[in-house]
């Protein structure tokens, strides 16, 4: 069998500034005359040994200060799209964390209009499809939260959901039900991720409290076979993100992923790359690394890729667009 990186797939679960590979993180802060505490890229790379999310979390907020200007961002996404299209991408829904760019005094415009032109020029460069998906940080207020959802009303164009990131224990989603309630109202799709080191109860909450359609994560649904029961009979899509799961020390060893037993409990998952520059692998790799330690066959790979179209956020006028993808799925040869 060959190897599976060139699989048609969607990418549903990726923080485009978790695709900040240390050679672009260096070109940036000279460009714009900031200063890394690591003397080259080499250094910053042996920084990437984390205990927990949080530990991630400190230095992916770090990073972030080298992006300053829209072409920053641009530069950053368009990167990443190049690597995803190689990978066997074709559609890919982007999140963003717009307070911890705000919070340094980046204005929200910016990253928006510096994000949106890659994601326009996308199709037609890379052959990916694209959607924007904005990020609340949990560790923020809601009030926060609220005032992001209002800078983002003149550029809803370009947006078309919200979801819920950053350090999650402690941070239940209950605290963001107005701005959620707020978010549909204005017509966007919501996600949040939960049960990545929260509870189940958490991914419950997601679901009732914010009407999440989506749940980034999911990992610890296992524990609690009524909660299974619920998000197989519903259809709830999965965003699992196994090489996240290994460096953050959810699970010890890839080998001890559920992903499998998920899929056999029934659940619609999907396998994506989470931070890609921190977390040791694109999308394309991610699979590979789960083919081998999980012994996957190609029917459970094709069917990863076709649950990544069934879960993405095409609309009506984009069924024929699914269709097309699920095709390509279906034609695909592994030798
Ligand atoms: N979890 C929570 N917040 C995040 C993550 C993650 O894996 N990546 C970037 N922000
Ligand atoms: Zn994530």
């Amino acid at each position: 069998m060959n190897l599976p990186e060139d699989l048609p797939k969607a990418e549903l679960h990726l923080h485009i500034e978790g695709t900040l590979e240390p050679e672009l993180a260096f070109a940036l802060a000279a460009r714009n005359g900031v200063h890394l505490p690591f003397a080259d890229t080499d250094e910053l790379r042996r920084a990437y040994r984390f205990e927990d999310l949080q530990s991630f979390l400190d230095l992916y907020y770090a990073l972030m200060a080298v992006l300053r200007t829209a072409d920053d961002f641009t530069e950053l996404a368009d990167a990443y799209l190049a690597r995803a299209a190689a990978q066997g991408v074709r559609h890919a829904e982007i999140f963003f964390d717009p307070q911890a760019h705000t919070s340094r005094g980046v204005p929200f415009g910016t990253v928006v209009e510096g994000l949106a032109r890659a994601l326009e020029g996308s199709e037609e460069r890379h052959g990916v499809t694209t959607r924007l998906i904005m990020c609340f940080l949990r560790d923020e207020s809601a009030e926060s939260a609220m005032a992001t959802l209002e800078e983002a009303k003149p550029y809803l164009r370009h947006i078309t959901g919200v979801g819920l990131d950053s350090a999650e224990v402690g941070h239940p989603p209950a605290k963001f039900r107005e701005v959620y309630e707020a978010a549909a109202a204005l017509g966007l799709r919501r996600v949040a991720h939960a049960g990545e080191e929260g509870p189940p109860s958490y991914i419950r909450d997601a679901l009732d409290l914010l009407g999440v359609e989506r749940i980034d994560h999911g990992l610890r649904a296992m524990e609690d076979p009524g909660l299974v029961e619920r998000l197989v009979r519903d259809r709830v899509p999965l965003t699992l993100c196994p090489l996240s799961n290994v460096r953050l020390r959810a699970v010890d060893v890839l080998e001890d992923h559920p992903l499998k037993a998920m899929m056999d409990a029934g659940l619609l998952v999907t396998v994506n790359s989470d931070d890609p520059a921190y977390f040791g692998g694109y999308v394309g790799e991610t699979f590979h690394a789960v083919r081998e330690a999980l012994a996957l066959t190609e029917e459970d790979l094709r069917r990863l890729a076709r649950n990544s179209f069934e879960a993405a956020f095409l609309d009506q006028e984009d069924e024929a667009l699914r269709a097309r993808y699920l095709a390509e799925v279906e034609a695909y040869t592994f030798d």
